[in-house]
């Protein structure tokens, strides 16, 4: 039987198949390859249990461009949000569908999605992981940097979602990634197995972190569906990236942010307008790279 291709974590698929995907969203974006009615006949189905505007546009662009159909689930009118289980949900989908993006809280109810679906599941960000937008990541580094392979990437805030598909990464694509993050805030067993990882470094101070680095991140302090506080706020106040933040990288560095960012927490209020940031280029890289994404499920 032909194995699915299911999008799920950056630790499940190898370098060569990354850097395939990375590739293709860079020759989608400069009209290389043009994508039209590659996936014509085909639909996209579109699962969102938690807001989102980038990656929700973004794939249903994509699908479109590709020559294909998309349907949005609105998760609160579907049976799946009043009890039905995400298994005979994935089965009956399948029956409809050619390919699924999935956001949801947990990484269970994600894999369960998966194991029961007889077409490719995409994740669309859950509590643990956010692959897809990792792809964005590493192409605008790319397009600004050069190869990642053996550069520097500096992560200063909440130790979330998309910072554990960033550790996921490194190890792939072989760079270092720098954390500055309050140690309180990263779980004890994430923190061994980090330490464990070669290319990994945590730093205490942001300072630290961006010392020579090649690409400076961060992300909001409170990832949807956590409740704010105002120790977790205090406890992050010192890894705000700022102006000065900036300067300490590389001259030749980026800033980049998956967005929506929060203008006066994990950024200066300016920030995201500073000549090193390429946060809108992120952003349309989506656009690029969920085609990639969803051409390696469907091919
Ligand atoms: N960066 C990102 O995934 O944004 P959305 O929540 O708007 O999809
Ligand atoms: N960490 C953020 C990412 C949003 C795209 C969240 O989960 O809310």
């Amino acid at each position: 039987m032909k194995k699915i291709k299911h999008f799920l974590d950056l630790d499940q698929i190898n370098n060569k198949e990354l850097r395939s995907i990375i590739d293709l969203s860079k020759s989608y974006k400069q009209g290389i390859t043009s994508g039209q009615d590659t996936h014509k006949g085909k639909t996209l189905g579109l699962i969102f249990e938690k807001p989102s505007t980038r990656t929700r546009v973004s794939f249903e662009i994509a699908m479109y461009q590709l020559g294909g159909n998309v349907s949005i689930l609105e998760h609160e009118k579907t049976h799946l949000g009043r009890g039905e289980t995400i298994s005979d949900t994935a089965k009956v989908l399948s029956r409809y569908l050619d390919v699924i993006v999935y956001r949801t809280t947990t990484a269970k109810k994600l894999y369960e999605l998966a194991k029961y679906s007889s077409i490719p599941v995409i994740n669309g960000l859950n509590d643990n992981t956010h692959p897809c937008q990792l792809v964005a990541d590493i192409m605008t580094f790319e397009e600004n940097i050069g190869i990642i392979n053996n550069k520097v990437v500096s992560w200063c805030g909440d130790f979330n979602n998309v910072c554990r598909s960033w550790v996921q990464a490194s190890s792939i694509l072989n760079f270092d990634l720098h954390i500055a993050s309050p140690k309180q805030l990263i779980n004890k067993d994430e923190m061994n197995k980090i330490n464990k990882i070669k290319s990994i470094k945590i730093f205490d101070s942001a300072e630290n972190a961006c010392k020579n680095s090649d690409c400076v991140m961060t992300d909001t302090w409170f990832s949807m569906g956590q409740i704010t506080s105002e120790k977790k706020r205090n406890l992050l106040k010192p890894f705000q990236i700022n102006n000065k933040i900036l300067s300490i990288a590389k001259k030749k560095s980026i800033f980049m942010h998956c967005l929506p960012a929060h203008r006066g927490e994990e950024v200066e209020k300016n920030i995201l307008e500073h000549p090193k940031s390429v946060v809108w280029d992120e952003a349309e890289n989506r656009l690029h790279t969920q085609k990639a994404i969803l051409n390696w499920c469907l091919k």
